[in-house]
């Protein structure tokens, strides 16, 4: 459905649980929202629905659990192509770094992306964008860095933009310049970080264009001086940092997003507790991506331990790109994160909720049912919010609302 034409989803809900922002004990049984011009006016136990509200519209949710939308915060929903033929590869013994290095990998995408225009690249993320949003997604972050030119990453960028416009959701765009060395720059890796920090940078930020920006700091990727020099020039455009640290190997990435501000260090399977320390100092919030452990059959698990005793935010997110996670399922990621990471329900519900509105830098506006925020929450057609993480390659959800429109 056309996100203009939906229905408003003004009125009062009912015959429905809620849980507001992901802990249980806050949960709401047999609970009323009230929602007024596209925001929460109210929410509550239904026998406490203030009369001023009785005589609006109802929405009759059948007994569903209601939870904030869910947040994917990391994605590279925008590309060319996919890369099937690589996944045979490594099925044959190849390793994602070898590949890369012999010129495929991320490469490979960049020449896909490149040849397409604004049309295809946005059609080919429609799809993918769907079934995010048919799991209860209501807020995404999609980053660049499979253009590697001014002209490619504002390419991804504005089709990351009209998508957002398009179906309603909230989009965080994330320029990733410094993904990895596109070819004509083979052997003078500064100088393409000068390209990035001068050219791009200020030109996509002046376009409106970033809200964030990302940088790859891996052996296959940017060095640490590299990604400093990156998130240097994001501080003087004023835009909040993020990075792909601690992935492959340990870098130190983590603690120089952290020692930046970092909204979120992302991967970190390989991060220590310096790393560790230097993000709960900074309140940076660690994204961890377990379909990219899980596709690259990754045996090197993340610290979780060591994220709980220092009281780091822990968000999860799909990680979607055609490389190392092409899932289209949060959900699917909530019941990884439980399985091979060993993380709680309670966890991996915040994880896709509040941690996650967190690592966008959104925590107000998303992540959480509160009285004044835009109406973004989704039913789920569940006995208890931990089927949520429970199922697997099933969909529990039975209904979405966008910016305050209902879709079905
Ligand atoms: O998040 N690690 C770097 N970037 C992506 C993979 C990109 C690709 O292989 O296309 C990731 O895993
Ligand atoms: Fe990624």
């Amino acid at each position: 459905m056309n996100f203009h034409d939906a229905p408003s989803a003004d009125g009062v809900w009912h015959h429905c649980h809620l849980l507001p922002d992901a802990d249980p004990d806050h949960a709401i049984r047999d609970g009323a929202m009230v929602v007024e011009h596209g925001r929460i006016a109210w929410l509550g136990a239904l026998t406490d629905l203030p009369d001023s509200y009785r005589h609006l519209d109802r929405h009759n949710a059948g007994g569903a659990w209601i939870t904030a939308g869910l947040v994917d915060c990391h994605t590279h929903l925008v590309y060319g192509g996919q890369r099937a033929d690589e996944f045979a590869m490594r099925l044959a013994g190849a390793g994602y770094e070898a590949i890369a290095r012999a010129g495929g990998g991320i490469v490979s995408t960049v020449r896909a992306t490149r040849e397409a225009d604004e049309a295809m690249l946005f059609a080919q993320a429609a799809v993918r964008l769907e079934a995010l949003l048919a799991e209860g997604v209501t807020a995404i972050e999609i980053k660049s860095g499979y253009g590697l030119s001014l002209e490619a990453e504002r390419k991804q960028l504005r089709v990351a933009r009209q998508l957002g416009e398009a179906y309603g959701v909230t989009v965080h765009t994330t320029f990733l310049g410094a993904h990895a060395l596109p070819p004509e720059y083979a052997g003078r890796a500064d100088d393409y970080i000068d390209l990035v920090c001068h050219t791009m940078l200020p030109a996509l930020a002046e376009e409106k264009l970033v809200d964030a920006v990302d940088a790859f700091c891996e052996g296959i990727g940017f060095s640490p001086d590299q990604t400093a020099r990156v998130f240097e020039a994001a501080a003087r455009h004023g835009l909040p940092v993020k990075l792909h640290a601690e992935q492959l190997s340990n870098l130190g990435g983590a603690a120089l997003a952290a020692r930046h501000k970092a909204l979120s260090a992302d991967h970190l399977e390989h991060l220590d507790e310096a790393g560790v320390m230097a993000m709960a100092e900074a309140g940076t919030v660690a994204v961890l991506l377990p379909g990219a452990y899980y596709f690259l059959r990754d045996t090197h698990l993340p610290p979780l331990a060591l994220l709980r005793r220092h009281g780091v935010p822990i968000a999860i997110s799909t990680d979607h790109n055609p490389g190392t996670s092409p899932t289209t399922s949060l959900l699917l990621m909530m019941n990884m994160a439980c399985t091979l990471f060993r993380m709680t329900v309670p966890e991996v519900l915040a994880g896709v909720t509040t941690h996650a509105a967190r690592a966008l830098g959104a925590a107000d506006r998303h992540g959480r049912l509160a009285v004044g925020r835009v109406a973004d929450f989704a039913l789920w057609r569940v006995a208890s919010p931990a089927e949520l993480a429970y199922w697997f390659g099933r969909n529990p959800c039975a209904g979405v609302v966008r910016q305050g429109k209902v879709f079905r």
